[in-house]
């Protein structure tokens, strides 16, 4: 395993980097006439319409010659035969010892790997489950049928089915709505739950490990609130919870009945596994033939990564340029911004699959990294963003590379609802445009209040419209960047030891709270900030 820093190709970059430094934006955009065609790809779909992206680095501050040589980094990095072996299914996850199968999910029967006939039958089952709830087979305690189902999860067992769930909220099959409960403030579930009917709400308890002590506490809570609504008979339990977990001991335990409950595995992380049961939620609403052609999707995806050349291979060169950014370019955070409402919690979703799996500082042979690793990744959705932080995007003294995201039509169009004469899209993608070419561009002025300095890098992804096909699509682009990112620099990108020391230290305080008030083990600020909340609680 080598730093990358050492490699040849790292220090080419670096050499071209200063001498790249000393252009500008608008002169490379406006010099070059090849430049567009160099540095802009589409994403031809045969097999779905709706499967076209085109995607613009061209005011990105590159050039052909700077995508050349991370091209090379990425080659002498060896990350074709990385990619190998991703899907199939070698010990990707060093640290934790396993393969990271995502990719497997969505290809079932045809994925290289020996997990083919779990994640088929794993499949039927939550498929027959999801349906059974949609048509009204599957009945409460009581005989009523399910009208809302509250998901409790929390990390990527909340974030993906609740970022897709509203994205796709048009494609939605089923009358009845979804809720989803993650804080362990109490404010959370008890306004999800205030309103609600027992006799016709199923709780689905998504968790891999059942031990995320915000998922677990939130489920007894569900069960009291089931129990002292209904009664505390086996039918209960058994009609109103159900698991998604990779411990299915525990969630008996709790109470859940075996048949309710839909195995995930320890070699899906959390955060990649959006296609595993964990997206039960999503097959409720959605129904099969939505949530297939999501699949579908994000398998094209896969062929693509798998199969294209680096130099043409669209989230290897989503990767590389963020790579170049971070690195060469020394920007430290990365915006993305969805020019869509429906994709509101796609910047979540992302803060986690991108920050969580690449913010290490440790090499995979256990040195410490010489590099910056992932960026901080943040977002808003246009334009409501354009009036809350977009000052700073243009005139702040932190230049932050963003992601734009649009798509050509919009989405009510595909469900016949739209009211053609509403001119609200035209606005939001000339909105999208008009912030780019801004923050490219700039524009003098005499006073310096008035002047934007341009010189603002950005991606600008194209779509055709958002629907389940080509979220799919978008939800894998992001994962194989995030991947690319990890295999150049070296790191696991798969698990994520550093948010192991805030839980344990929580449970110490806790104890520590509510049982032995001994606080004298902490360092003097948390002792007072205990004495103080123990003085303001009562
Ligand atoms: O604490 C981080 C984390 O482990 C995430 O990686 C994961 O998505 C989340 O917690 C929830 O974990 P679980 O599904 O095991 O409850």
């Amino acid at each position: 395993m080598i730093d990358p820093t050492d490699t040849q190709q790292w220090k080419e970059l670096s050499r071209h980097s200063s001498e790249l430094k000393a252009n500008n934006l608008k002169e490379l955009l406006l010099g070059d006439s090849s430049r567009l065609e160099d540095l802009s790809f589409r994403f031809n779909d045969e097999r779905n319409p709706w499967g076209d992206f085109y995607i613009d680095f061209s005011k990105q501050m590159i050039t052909k010659e700077t995508l050349n040589l991370l091209v090379a980094l990425a080659y002498e990095l060896e990350l074709p035969r990385k990619i190998n072996d991703l899907f199939t299914g070698e010990t990707v996850n060093i640290s934790e010892n396993r393969p990271a199968l995502h990719t497997a999910l969505r290809s079932p029967g045809t994925s290289e790997v020996d997990v083919d006939d779990i994640i088929r039958s794993e499949l039927r089952k939550t498929m027959n489950f999801a349906s059974e709830v949609r048509d009204g087979g599957w009945r409460g305690a009581t005989g009523k049928e399910i009208s809302t189902v509250v998901n409790i999860g929390i990390g990527g067992s909340h974030l993906g089915p609740l970022m897709t769930s509203t994205a796709l909220k048009d494609y939605a099959i089923w009358d009845g709505s979804l809720r989803f409960v993650s804080n362990i403030d109490p404010s959370d579930i008890v306004s999800k739950l205030e309103d609600l009917d027992p006799e016709s709400t199923l709780f689905i308890i998504n968790s891999k490990s059942f031990a995320t002590k915000e998922t677990i506490k939130n489920a007894e809570t569900a069960i009291k609130w089931l129990q002292k609504r209904l009664g505390s008979g086996e039918e209960v339990l058994k009609k109103h919870l159900a698991a998604v977990t990779a411990n299915a001991e525990k969630a008996v335990q709790l109470g859940i009945q075996e048949n309710n409950i839909f195995s995930i595995w320890d070699w899906v992380g959390g955060r990649f596994s959006i296609f595993s049961s964990v997206g039960l939620t999503l097959m409720i609403a959605l129904g099969s033939l939505h949530y297939e052609m999501l699949r579908d999707g994000a398998r094209s995806i896969d062929n693509h990564f798998r199969s294209v050349d680096l130099s043409e291979n669209i989230p290897v060169l989503m990767g590389l340029i963020g790579i170049w950014n971070r690195n060469f370019l020394g920007y430290e955070n990365h915006a993305v911004l969805p020019y869509s409402e429906d994709l509101k919690y796609f910047p979540s979703y992302l803060e986690q699959l991108e920050m969580e799996s690449n913010g290490k500082n440790t090499l995979q042979n256990g040195e410490k990294v010489t590099a910056h690793t992932s960026p901080i990744v943040l977002g808003g959705i246009g334009t409501k963003a354009q009036h809350s932080f977009f000052q700073l995007l243009h005139q702040g003294t932190t230049i932050i590379p963003i992601d734009f995201m649009v798509f050509s039509q919009p989405t009510w169009n595909s469900m016949g609802r739209l009211d053609k004469s509403l001119p609200q899209h035209e606005i939001l993608v000339a909105n999208c445009f008009a912030q780019s070419k801004a923050l490219a561009l700039g524009s003098s002025h005499d006073s310096n209040h008035h002047n934007a300095d341009g010189n603002r890098p950005s991606t600008t992804i194209l779509g055709k419209r958002l629907e389940p096909y080509s979220l799919g699509q978008l939800i894998a682009f992001y994962e194989h960047k995030v991947f690319t990112m990890g295999a150049i620099w070296n790191i696991n990108s798969f698990d994520q030891e550093g948010v192991q020391l805030g839980k344990s230290i929580a449970e110490d305080i806790g104890n520590a709270i509510s049982t032995t008030k001994d606080y004298s083990s902490f360092d003097p600020s948390t002792r007072s900030l205990l004495s103080i909340y123990d003085e303001w609680k009562r």
